[in-house]
């Protein structure tokens, strides 16, 4: 096969880099681009924005309108230190049905740390991605590969925080009490990850939110402290499950052991006697209160079968939120 001595000049391919749509592999700046790693990070206004966003790319989905597509051309890389199935496909689905193209990078792939030093795989993918997502154990790895990539980084969950989770859980919260703003929030069980990142939350929207864990299972003192002194939101760490559920809007259960603990699950199973969400428990909350849990949920175990298939569990709608409020977060990442 000969070559057209003469390439047209719209297809030529250049080395050089476009002056009006630069390729990811020539950004030096993040300008107009967002990492999505804490709540705290944005202010009220933009939590809102984005969830208003969120709701509304959902009734276009829902519509079965599928001509939005803001990420077409654009590609996100996802990487999973950890397992998944809610956040791996609810992004994957997401980025997909608004025109993008997601790769997976599950643990054997990268070796975070261990094949390869974070901040060489963050200037690496930056150079073919157009954003990044990562689920990863240690937050400090999330924190060096915002720094060091020049594409928008979300954080899919680390042993902190779990922002885009939390994000899921203020639309339906929307959704099904009407407000977040004024609403009480009871979490019962470990003061983990998940419980930073409604406190992150707490810091920015003004609400109700109550810890109820065992002694020695508190969350971290000093996001506790940054949540009270924000000043916004009346916080409660407790250690009586029985009491912090009165006037519940939602209860709020995760597991007793994370990823990462999981050789300490009969150890926590024995210390998180009583904290275990049951009908009792929801009927100390009153008839108003939800059931929520970020999944996967061991029943039997934080919470029981009958809660979960109860008629106040909004679990399910909860989990698919997660698709739609990922969607804006990623409108908001990339300037879109
Ligand atoms: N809630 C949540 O993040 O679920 P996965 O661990 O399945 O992603
Ligand atoms: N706290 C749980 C949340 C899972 C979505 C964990 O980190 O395993």
């Amino acid at each position: 096969m000969t070559l057209p001595a003469k390439i047209p000049s719209a297809r030529r391919i250049s080395c050089h880099a476009s002056s009006s749509a630069p390729s990811p592999v020539h950004q030096t700046g993040k300008e107009g681009l967002h990492d999505f790693l804490h709540i705290s990070d944005f202010d009220k206004l933009t939590i809102m924005k984005i969830l208003d966003r969120a709701a509304e790319v959902k009734a276009l989905l829902k519509s079965g309108d599928r001509s939005f597509l803001p990420f077409k051309g654009k590609t996100m890389a996802m990487i999973f230190t950890k397992p998944s199935m809610r956040t791996r496909v609810s992004f994957e689905t997401g980025f997909f049905l608004l025109g993008g193209h997601a790769v997976y990078l599950g643990p054997d792939d990268i070796q975070m740390g261990k094949r390869e030093e974070t901040r060489d795989i963050a200037r690496v993918l930056s150079g073919y991605n157009d954003i990044i997502m990562a689920r990863v154990f240690a937050h400090q790895d999330i924190i060096d590969l915002a720094k060091h990539a020049s594409v928008p980084v979300i954080n899919g969950l680390t042993d902190y925080n779990h922002p885009c989770q939390i994000m899921a859980d203020a639309l339906t919260i929307i959704e099904h009490v009407g407000q977040l703003e004024g609403t009480k929030v009871v979490y019962v069980g470990d003061g983990n990850n998940i419980v930073h990142s409604w406190l992150l939350l707490a810091s920015v929207i003004p609400f109700h939110f109550v810890c109820a864990c065992p002694q020695g299972f508190e969350p971290d003192e000093q996001t506790v402290q940054k949540a009270k002194s924000a000043g916004i939101s009346k916080i409660e760490i407790t250690n009586d499950p029985k009491e912090a559920v009165i006037g519940a809007d939602v209860v709020y259960s995760d597991v007793w052991a994370s990823m990462g603990q999981k050789d300490e699950a009969a150890y926590r199973k024995q210390q998180f006697q009583g904290f275990q969400v049951d009908e009792a428990l929801m009927k100390l909350a009153g008839p108003k209160a939800y059931f929520m849990h970020c999944l996967p949920a061991e029943r039997g175990t934080e919470v029981t079968d009958a809660v979960i298939e109860s008629s106040r569990s909004i679990v399910f709608p909860q989990a698919e939120n997660r698709l739609h409020a990922q969607n804006a977060v990623m409108l908001h990442a990339l300037g879109l």
